[in-house]
């Protein structure tokens, strides 16, 4: 095993002082500990930690008891005696603790047996090389790095590596599948090929796995850098097709009459780094993701002219809430706040040619409310034209857009906004109950104010409803 000299790990004052108790509880109960894992990771990669991972050749849950007591202020201890895990929260830092073991996995489970082990074998069974170092908290030689698989080495390289044989660390646990291919994306490191090749040999296996497991990974990909990076890996080694065929379906070009189009899945991924570029919302992200998925259910090829995906924008809007469900992703507004942007997603594209009226423009703040700049923002992250001057001109004339939308909104208020007459109103006025009616006068009134056929104010829209009403057969029944 090989073991470094001293090494120290930058720490807060609060992670410096559970360490020293952990170190002192570990020593007064005679058991070897070590903090391993993602905390020793991203501290090299001098990256924000979150918890703090334990592990000490002994009783993981004795040790937590003690280091409770030592903390002092009755702090709580969860533990789960079957696998021998403890967990308490220190201030905001959670700390989990595990005596070292070994596990074998069934086939058709996550649910690991488990035994008693050395820190080698408890290092053993980690994902990856980069989150199986371990430092020592022992008096002989506190600070010490434990690496026996060479994690520091592999970080240095930038790599992505299981430390046993890829097709048993995957096969154990098939979410790891993911966390590699996540850690590939969010660190901008690359998966060792064996390991790669142990992916899409047990790709498969992924079946075994919970949604929301399966989501979380996916987010957190969709949250990294440059999400393309992770999709991309996801599509390549076979998983995406097995969490997310909907994807995969937009992967490929076809060519009639010598024309192609564009392969809509690279599209999309260019789509979903350029707006991350401008947004770390998950949600826009995943309206950049989805904004295309109608693509493939309506592409046509009209002869002598090309390809033509008519009315995607309004099926993909339709698929959102599907694949929202089948992702256990969020099915509130959240999930229509993606499917809107779908929905619009071609909208501020017709406002760039010219003589677009007044009132294209009012629909528009309309239809988009609170989401506009959103909006906008998705549909700038759509252009990816490998021709700069094509950008530029594009770019120029959503600028355009965004100054008639500045200049309509000043003039008339329209986002977020109300007609001047309400359901309530009409009811009143005409002596009705709710019914198709009272929605039939208030659609007009708003069509009316948006097609700029009257203004914004309730003078003109109580005249206009009233006319409107004679016309349909209805009669106040008291004169306001
Ligand atoms: N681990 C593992 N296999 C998993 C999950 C975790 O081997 N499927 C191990 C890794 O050694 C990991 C540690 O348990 O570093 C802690 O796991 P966790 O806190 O879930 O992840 P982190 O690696 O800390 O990273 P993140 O919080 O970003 O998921």
């Amino acid at each position: 095993m090989s073991r470094s000299d001293r090494f120290d790990i930058p720490c807060t004052a609060q992670e410096r002082l559970v360490l020293d108790h952990v170190a002192h509880a570990a020593a007064a109960l005679g058991v070897p500990a070590y903090v391993i894992g993602g905390f020793v990771r991203d501290k090299l990669l001098g990256r924000k930690t979150k918890d703090m991972d334990i592990v000490c050749v002994g009783d993981g849950i004795a040790l937590a008891n003690k280091v409770a007591e030592r903390l002092g202020g009755n702090i709580p201890v969860h533990f789960f005696k079957t696998y021998g895990t403890a967990q308490l929260k220190y201030d905001d830092l959670e700390v989990e603790f595990v005596g070292a073991r070994r596990e074998s996995y069934s086939e058709q489970s996550r649910n690991p047996t488990v035994e008693p082990g050395s820190l080698e074998d408890d290092q053993l069974r980690r994902d990856f090389t980069i989150n199986a170092m371990a430092v020592s908290l022992n008096p002989a030689d506190f600070g010490a790095l434990v690496d026996p698989f060479n994690g520091l080495q592999d970080m240095e390289h930038k790599i992505i590596r299981t430390p046993l044989e890829p097709g048993k660390t995957f096969s154990d646990d098939p979410l790891r599948m993911m966390r590699g291919i996540r850690f590939a994306s969010q660190l901008g490191f690359t998966i060792d090929p064996v390991t790669f090749a142990g992916i899409r040999e047990h790709a498969h296996r992924i079946r075994i796995i919970t949604q929301e497991r399966i989501t979380d990974e996916l987010n957190k990909i969709m949250l990294s850098v440059t999400p393309s990076v992770g999709l991309d890996l996801l599509y390549k080694a076979g998983l995406l097709k097995l969490i997310f065929p909907a994807m995969t379906d937009l992967v490929g070009v076809e060519t009639q009459e010598g024309k192609g189009h564009k392969d809509n899945f690279y599209h999309t991924l260019q789509v979903i780094d350029n707006i991350s570029r401008h947004t770390r919302d998950l949600w826009l992200r995943w309206a950049a993701l989805l904004h295309d998925i109608g693509k493939p259910a309506t592409k046509r090829f009209e002869e002598g002219h090309g390809w033509t995906f008519h009315g995607h924008d309004a099926v993909g809007g339709k698929m959102v809430p599907r694949i929202f469900a089948k992702l256990k992703l969020p099915q509130n507004e959240k999930m229509r706040f993606v499917k809107k942007l779908v929905e619009l997603h071609l909208r501020p594209i017709s406002l760039t040619k010219e003589n677009i009226t007044d009132s294209a423009i009012r629909r528009l703040i309309f239809d988009a409310g609170e989401d506009l700049d959103a909006l906008m923002t998705l549909c700038e992250a759509d252009i990816t034209s490998k021709n700069k001057q094509k950008v530029k001109r594009y770019l120029e004339n959503f600028e355009l857009v965004r100054e008639r939308l500045r200049e309509v909104e000043e003039n008339d208020r329209i986002r977020n906004w109300q007609p001047p007459v309400t359901g309530e109103m009409i009811m009143e006025t005409f002596g009705l109950r709710p019914c198709r009616q009272v929605g039939d006068l208030k659609n007009a009134i708003r069509e009316a104010i948006l097609d700029g056929e009257i203004p914004n104010n309730y003078e003109a829209a109580h005249t206009f409803m009233l006319e409107k009403a004679a016309e349909m057969g209805l009669h106040p029944v008291k004169l306001p």
